[in-house]
C-alpha cells in the first residue's frame, strides 16, 4: 500500500515540475536578454541563493553586491517564481519611485493579492489610489493620530510593567503592543478580552500566509490565510453594522470612514467606499502597518544595546523630558513632538535594518532605464538595501550613527519610509508608537542580550530571527 502512495506521488511530483517548467520555458522572457545577469537553474532559478543569503546577518545584501559587482547596477535573476530585473541606485528609486507618467504599478505576490483582494490600496493605480490615499490618510495624520495618543501611552506602560526582573522576546511584545494599538484604532478593540484573541489569531494566520505557496488547498498556509481572512472580514461586517444603525458610536478608524466615506446602498459616489473596499483596506493597514513596525522597534531596541553611547545620548533626551516637566508626571503630545535625537535614532535603524529590503514594482509601459529597454509586464525589484548601504552617502555604512541624519539628505538616499505616492501613510503613528515605546523603555529600564546570534527571518519583512531575548532590570 505503502508502495503504491510513494509510486503516486512520485508520477505527481514528476508532473507538477513538468508543467513548473513548461510554464517557466514558456514565460521566460526572450527581451530579458538583453539585461545582463544569470537567470539561474530552469524553475528554481537563484532563489536558493537568494533565500540563503537573505536570512543572514547581511541580508539581501550579498546576493545584491557580488552580482552588481559581476554586471553593474541593473541586472536580471529568476527568484521566487519571477523573472525580475533588479535595480539600485537614486536614478532608479526617482524612475520608480515616483512612478512618472504610471510607468509602473506595485507588484504584490499571488498569495497577497488574493487575501487582500482586488480593492486593498496596494492593488489600485493612478486616481482612484489618490482617492483611497486621501480618505485613508485622513486619520493618519498627526492631527488625527492626536485622540489615540493616551491609549497608546498606556498600553506602552502597560507591557513595560511586565517586563521587570524578565526573560523577554521583545519581537513577541512589540508584536503584541503595535497589535492592541492598531486594533484600538481601527474598531476601539479592548486590549484585552475574546474578541482581541480572535483578532489577534486571524491577523497571525492572514501575516503568515503572505509568503506562502500559492496552492489554496485544504491544510496550506495560503488556504488557512483565506479562511483567517473571512473570519476577519465577519467581525468587521458586525462592527460596521453596529456603527450604521448607530447602536454603537465610535470615534475610530472605521467610525470615521463610515460616517464620512462609506457609500449607501445603490447610490453611486466615487469619493465614498462600499463595504468590500472598507474591509480590503483595514485589512491592508494591518497587514502593512504591523510587522513593520514590530520590526523597526524590535531592531531599534538592539541597536541600542549595541551601541551605548547612543543609548546614553537616547536617554539624556528622555531624561531632560522628565526633569524639565512643570506639572503632572506623565508623557504628554507636546513632549512626544519633540524627540530629535529620538528621530534620528529611528532613520538610522530603518536605514541600518531596512526592514523593507526590496520595493516590488511591475512595468505598466516599455521605458528604459540606465540604456536597458524594460518592457511592460516585467518584475522591477528596487533594492533597497544597497541605496542605504552605499558608502557616498553614508560613510563606514555597518556603524550605527545617527548624526547622519543631522542634515537633511539628498532625495532618494533615504527610503526607509519610501518616497513618491506610495511613500508610507503609516510613518507619523510607526514614529508616535516607538517614541513613546522608547521613552518609557529608556527611563526605566537597562537591559542585555541573550543571545549574540544576528540571523534574519525569511520573511517579507526583516525581523531578527530569535526575536531578541533580553533579560530585563530596573534601572
Ligand atoms: C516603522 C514602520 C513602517 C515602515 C518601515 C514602513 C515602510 C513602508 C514603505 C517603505 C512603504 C513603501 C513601499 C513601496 O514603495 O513599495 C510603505 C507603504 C505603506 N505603508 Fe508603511 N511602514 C511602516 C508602518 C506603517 C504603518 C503603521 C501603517 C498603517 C497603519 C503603514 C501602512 C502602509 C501602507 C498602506 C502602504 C502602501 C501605500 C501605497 O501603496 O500607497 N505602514 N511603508
Amino acid at each position: 500500500m505503502e508502495l503504491i502512495y510513494l509510486l503516486l506521488l512520485l508520477i505527481l511530483s514528476v508532473l507538477v515540475l513538468s508543467v513548473l517548467f513548461l510554464l517557466y520555458q514558456t514565460r521566460s522572457p526572450k527581451a530579458m536578454e538583453g539585461i545582463p545577469g544569470s537567470l539561474g537553474w530552469p524553475i528554481v532559478g537563484e532563489s536558493f541563493s537568494f533565500l540563503s543569503d537573505f536570512s543572514s546577518p547581511s541580508g539581501i545584501f550579498s546576493f545584491m553586491n557580488k552580482r552588481q559587482k559581476r554586471y553593474g547596477k541593473v541586472f536580471k535573476s529568476f527568484v521566487l517564481g519571477r523573472f525580475t530585473v533588479f535595480m539600485t541606485g537614486r536614478e532608479a528609486s526617482k524612475i520608480l519611485l515616483t512612478g512618472k507618467d504610471g510607468i509602473v504599478s506595485l507588484n504584490l505576490f499571488y498569495t497577497g493579492q488574493q487575501v487582500l483582494g482586488p480593492t486593498s490600496l496596494l492593488q489600485t493605480t493612478g486616481e482612484a489610489h489618490k482617492r483611497l490615499r486621501r480618505l485613508i490618510g485622513e486619520p493618519l495624520s498627526i492631527d488625527g493620530l492626536k485622540k489615540y495618543f493616551h491609549f497608546i501611552n498606556t498600553q506602552a506602560m502597560q507591557t513595560l510593567d511586565q517586563w521587570e526582573g524578565r526573560k523577554v522576546l521583545v519581537l513577541e511584545e512589540a508584536s503584541t503592543f503595535t497589535l492592541k494599538v492598531i486594533g484600538h484604532m481601527i474598531m476601539s478593540l479592548e486590549p484585552s478580552g475574546e474578541e482581541q484573541e480572535k483578532f489577534r489569531s486571524n491577523f497571525k494566520i492572514i501575516s503568515s500566509s503572505f509568503a506562502s505557496l500559492p496552492f489554496k488547498l485544504p491544510g496550506t498556509a495560503f488556504h488557512r490565510g483565506i479562511k483567517a481572512r473571512d473570519r476577519m472580514y465577519e467581525m468587521l461586517d458586525s462592527t460596521i453594522l453596529r456603527r450604521r444603525s448607530g447602536q454603537d458610536f465610535q470615534q475610530d478608524f472605521l467610525g470615521s470612514l463610515v460616517m464620512k466615506h462609506s457609500k449607501e446602498d445603490g447610490k453611486e459616489d466615487e469619493n465614498k467606499l462600499t463595504d468590500k473596499q472598507l474591509k480590503d483596506n483595514i485589512l491592508t493597514l494591518l497587514v502593512a502597518g504591523h510587522d513593520t513596525t514590530t520590526a523597526a522597534l524590535t531592531w531599534l531596541i538592539k541597536f541600542l544595546d549595541e551601541n551605548p553611547i547612543v543609548l546614553e545620548q537616547l536617554r539624556e533626551e528622555h531624561r531632560q523630558i522628565v526633569a524639565s516637566r512643570k506639572g503632572g508626571t506623565d508623557l504628554t503630545w507636546a513632549e512626544v513632538n519633540n524627540l530629535p535625537y529620538t528621530v534620528k535614532v529611528i532613520s538610522e535603524t530603518l536605514r541600518r535594518a531596512t526592514i523593507l529590503p526590496w520595493f516590488s514594482r511591475k512595468a505598466s509601459q516599455d521605458f528604459e532605464i540606465d540604456g536597458y529597454k524594460i518592457k511592460k509586464g516585467w518584475s522591477i525589484n528596487l533594492d533597497v538595501v544597497s541605496i542605504h548601504h552605499d558608502p557616498e552617502v553614508f560613510p563606514d555604512p555597518e556603524k550605527f550613527d545617527p548624526s547622519r541624519f543631522d542634515e537633511p539628505l539628498r532625495p532618494f538616499c533615504f527610503l526607509g519610509f519610501g518616497s513618491g505616492p506610495r511613500m508610507c501613510p503609516g510613518m507619523n503613528l510607526a514614529k508616535l508608537e516607538i517614541c513613546v515605546f522608547i521613552h518609557h523603555l529608556v527611563n526605566r529600564y537597562i537591559w542585555r542580550p541573550l543571545e549574540k546570534e544576528n540571523f534574519v527571518q525569511p520573511t517579507l519583512v526583516r525581523m531578527p530571527k530569535n526575536k531578541y531575548p533580553i533579560i530585563v532590570e530596573a534601572q
